[in-house]
């Protein structure tokens, strides 16, 4: 009889995936001080260790003061250009400065459907210096109810550690 194989990959947890994305996110990030480039690479690295997500990317908080997000890195199919704040996930996001898990976005009032195949979504909104919000962090996925405790706590530590300041200090270089 041949022995049972154990496949240690498909028996991580999602809580220890998260833990070790994010110690290498913060190690990837290392001495770039580049906003963009530092949410071009989360963005890469989330896509790319979760397949499951659908979209997973930035909305920057419009800087000429209007209360509108602009479509920042991102990973998926085309996404909305701009999304005012309180519209949507990711404007609800945004107003509230709170993350947003939708179960079913077709239940959610004033939804906005970039991508048909999107059927749940968690945002997180982003923080950078003085406690300003700066970007929501959006992912999609196509089944129902996809998001759970596990994925508000492992995305917002990621986003913790790469964009607030007292963090990032840790992992860029420093402002001359
Ligand atoms: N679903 C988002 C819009 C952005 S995209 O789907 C990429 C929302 O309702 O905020």
């Amino acid at each position: 009889m041949r022995p049972t194989q154990t496949i240690a990959i498909g028996s991580t947890s999602k809580r220890e995936r998260y833990a070790a994305l994010a110690e290498a996110v913060v190690a990837v990030l290392h001495g770039e001080a580049n906003q963009i480039a530092r949410m071009a690479t989360v963005a890469a690295m989330l896509a790319e260790s979760f397949e499951e997500f659908l979209w997973t990317g930035f909305y920057l908080v419009e800087e000429s003061g209007a209360d509108e997000l602009v479509i920042g890195p991102y990973q998926g199919k085309l996404g909305c250009l701009r999304i005012p704040f309180g519209r949507g996930v990711c404007g609800a996001a945004a107003a509230t400065r709170k993350t947003v898990v939708v179960d079913d976005v077709d239940a959610f009032p004033g939804h906005i459907a970039c991508d048909s195949r999107a059927r749940s979504e968690v945002v997180v909104p982003v923080f950078g210096l003085a406690d300003a919000l700066i970007a929501v962090l959006d992912v999609d996925s196509a089944a129902v109810a996809a998001f759970d405790q596990d994925d508000v706590i492992g995305l917002e530590t990621i986003v913790g550690r790469a964009f607030t300041p007292a963090r990032q200090a840790l992992t860029s270089v420093a402002a001359k």
